[in-house]
């Protein structure tokens, strides 16, 4: 039987190439989505992929909406936390629910997934946990102590979940994406994304392929003596 893989946010931008990629390589993939019904509705009539809507930042509604997804498909093998909001804006302009909502969905929506689908991979004896950062959670960026915040805390919460996994074959890594093309870096004002570009040494955005191609090597068996890791995916903005 074909590997049960839950993508988090699958259904549009990185998320959605994600999805894709993995269905390319024969898993079974479930998208979950948080808001754009009609965007969700499209998704699984090109992809046929099921897109399943609930909030990550509910630990509650990750726990109830694993149990439907495992109950309808089949135990979860692979969860790419993939899912996250921006909340833009200098500190002296940010609200307090500016930060803590994307605390909340974006670094609490990986605890909430993992409790709910880490038990499972550790009873089988087999799983794989990708999670994704973000350049701006290693390099920080102007504008996002909320998003540099919550993505920097993904890579600790990686290394330490990956420790907790590794005897029980669980695989927890991260992939720290660079620019992508997509809704979230469109929202960028057109001349603060120009020069951002203009330091980016490959000279272009991303695509959500670049980033799922990255993704499914880490799923994949091939990758099973890699944990803890984080893969930049950056077109060289940020090597260290
Ligand atoms: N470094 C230093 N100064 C900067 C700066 C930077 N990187 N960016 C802006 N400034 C300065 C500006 O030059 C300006 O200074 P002056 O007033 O002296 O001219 C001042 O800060 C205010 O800039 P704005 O006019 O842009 O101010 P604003 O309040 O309208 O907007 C902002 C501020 C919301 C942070 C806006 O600049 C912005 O959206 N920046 C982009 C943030 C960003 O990169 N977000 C990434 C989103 S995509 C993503 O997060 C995906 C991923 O993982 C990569």
């Amino acid at each position: 039987m074909a590997r049960v893989a839950i993508v988090t946010g699958g259904t549009r931008g990185i998320g959605e190439g994600i999805c894709l990629k993995l269905q390319e390589m024969g898993l079974t993939v479930v998208a979950n989505f948080g808001g754009n019904e009609q965007k969700a509705q499209a998704f699984t009539a090109a992809t046929n992929i099921p897109a399943y809507k609930w909030d990550v930042g509910d630990h509650q509604a990750c726990l109830e909406g694993c149990a439907r997804v495992e109950a309808e498909i089949g135990p979860i093998d692979v969860l790419v936390n993939n899912a996250g909001i921006t909340r833009d804006g200098t500190l002296h302009k940010m609200s307090f629910d500016d930060w803590s909502e994307v605390i909340r969905i974006n670094l609490g929506g990986c605890f909430n997934m993992a409790k709910a689908t880490f038990p499972g991979m550790r009873e089988r004896g087999w799983g794989r946990i990708i999670n994704i950062g973000s350049v701006n959670g290693q390099a920080g960026q102007y504008g996002q102590v909320n998003y540099a915040a919550a993505k920097s805390g993904i890579h600790g919460f990686t290394k330490a979940l990956a420790q907790e996994g590794a005897k029980f074959g669980v695989t927890v890594n991260a992939i720290a994406p660079g620019y992508v093309d997509t809704d979230m870096v469109a929202a960028v004002p057109q001349p603060v994304l120009e020069k951002i570009i203009a330091n980016i040494p490959v000279g272009r955005l991303g695509e959500a392929s670049d980033i799922a191609r990255g993704v499914a090597f880490l799923a994949s068996e091939d990758a099973n003596f890699i944990t803890g890791s984080t893969m930049s995916i950056n077109g060289g903005q940020h090597m260290y």
